[in-house]
């Protein structure tokens, strides 16, 4: 647990310092093993030493004042708890947990060493599939090593393009792919090659506040994911999408992609502007935006006819924009704004795991419809995540209606198909990564490593705004 808070760069918060229910501390001996040493050969008091790493942490000398570093001390056991509770699942197996939770992600950025081995490796592992090629360059990117991979004969190409699964397998890679790409120069291709898990830097959450502020005041919807392949910041703008469908498998990352969206329109826009209609069946994820100025009706609703009330209320929002844009002889809401014609706060609708909803009612098919055909000139952005995006869940209708996809990690690549109308997110690292497909801001699909976002990241950023 302390590992666990240790790793989040902002101070716990003193939040933590009645969130036990019955109030109790958590024993100093047993946090720290004091009690124990001198009575007992061979067990260490840890005290000293966990005494200078909060030292370090919190830039103060903790040596100076034993009841605040007993103070810290619970509060950073306290959060770490927390993180470990909220992230933890049945299905996990302690020790991987452990090394996933404690070691994945870790900062290497000071220059993970590229052994010169990989790149013999990668040659060797290119000519088993019968391509000559020569390393022009090697960038590091926050998970993956983009090559830039000359081939002499393009005839290799074909032959690269078809022994991609048996390069990977190779490489010892599992399911996470090695993608190509054409660049510019003439017979170089660049080629993307995860790197494993231990070995990635996380993206954190930090970076918001700083991009926010340059996006202070900006009338649109801007939302800042986290970074693509190489490192660079990766934004796009809600208003464009319009609308949105968020899928992937169960763990991939499709809550945290909510969240990275909510906070960075939390960040950037007043409640005058932004009114965030939120549904959430599980009752949990989105329970944090419960005290926001922003919300939209009474408040996040769970239940199937609520959701129902929720979506009709939308519809008839719209209709009644749409008059009023009429009226003002305006064209859409941005124009609106821009001529000062009318004065409305866009609205954002969130539905989290779309497809149990749908299950309990296929009757909320019609007003999304309506609202995913109509509903962008009026500003009123949905935003749909689901785990299972077929054809009950996201009918025709709503397909055509909503282009922008993001896809993280599937099993199949015939559910990469549903979602993105092409393969490659069967392929991607899960904990995030995904293929953003927005047909405003690209035709391709854009790989983007997710923002790391967690529950503690929430409640402070709320807190702060
Ligand atoms: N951007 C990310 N960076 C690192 N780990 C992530 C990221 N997104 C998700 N994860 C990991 O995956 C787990 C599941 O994420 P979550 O958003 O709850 O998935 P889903 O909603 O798709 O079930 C998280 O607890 C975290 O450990
Ligand atoms: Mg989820």
């Amino acid at each position: 647990a302390l590992a666990k808070s240790l790793r989040i760069s902002t101070a716990p918060d003193d939040l933590f310092d009645d969130i036990d229910e019955k109030g109790k501390e958590y024993p100093f001996s047993v946090l720290t093993g004091k009690a124990y040493s001198e009575d007992v050969d061979g067990i260490r008091d840890f005290d000293d030493a966990i005494c200078a790493l909060l030292s370090t942490y919190h830039n103060e000398d903790l040596f100076e004042n034993i009841k605040r570093y007993r103070t810290l001390l619970q509060r950073h056991i306290r959060r770490g708890l927390y993180e470990i509770r909220s992230s933890w699942n049945r299905s996990h197996d302690f020790i991987v947990y452990l090394q996933e939770e404690l070691f994945a992600g870790l900062d290497f950025s000071a220059d993970i060493e590229l052994s010169p081995t990989i790149d013999a490796t990668l040659i060797e592992a290119l000519k088993d599939i019968s391509v000559a090629a020569e390393i022009k360059n090697k960038i590091q990117g926050p998970r993956i090593d983009r090559y830039a991979l000359y081939l002499p004969n393009i005839q290799h190409l074909d032959q690269l393009k078809r022994g991609l699964e048996k390069l990977a397998f190779r490489l010892g890679l599992q399911q996470e792919g090695v993608f190509i790409h054409a660049t510019s120069e003439p017979k170089v291709v660049a080629m993307d090659i995860p790197r494993s898990r231990e070995n990635w830097k996380t993206i954190n959450v930090n970076q918001l506040p700083k991009w926010a502020e340059q996006e202070q005041g900006n009338a649109r919807l801007p939302v800042w994911l986290g970074e693509d392949v190489l490192g660079d910041p990766f934004t796009f703008d809600l208003v464009d999408t319009p609308h949105l469908l968020i899928a992937g498998t169960t763990g991939s990352g499709k809550s945290i992609c909510l969240h990275a969206i909510l906070l960075s329109l939390l960040w950037t826009q007043s409640s005058e502007n932004l009114q965030l209609a939120l549904c959430d069946p599980k009752q949990v994820e989105l329970a944090h935006y419960e005290k926001i100025p922003h919300l939209y009706g009474k408040g996040v609703v769970h239940l199937v006819t609520d959701v129902m009330d929720m979506l009709e209320q939308l519809v008839e929002e719209m209709e009644r924009r749409n008059q009023m844009l009429r009226d003002a002889g305006v064209s859409n809401l941005t124009e609106a704004l821009q001529q000062r014609k009318l004065q409305l706060p866009r609205i954002v609708l969130v539905i989290e795991e779309l497809a149990d909803l749908m299950m309990q009612s296929r009757e909320l098919e019609t007003p999304l419809v309506r609202l995913a055909q109509k509903a962008r000139s009026t500003g009123i952005h949905l935003i749909l995540a689901t785990q299972r995006p077929d054809s009950v869940t996201f009918s025709g209708l709503l397909r055509t209606n909503i282009p922008s996809r993001i896809a993280l990690r599937v099993q199949k690549n015939t559910e990469s198909r549903i979602i993105l109308d092409e393969s490659g997110a069967d392929q991607l690292l899960g904990s995030g990564d995904m293929l953003v497909k927005i047909p405003q801001v690209s035709t391709a699909a854009i790989r983007v490593h997710g923002a790391y976002i967690s529950q503690d990241d929430i409640k402070l950023c709320l807190r702060h705004l």
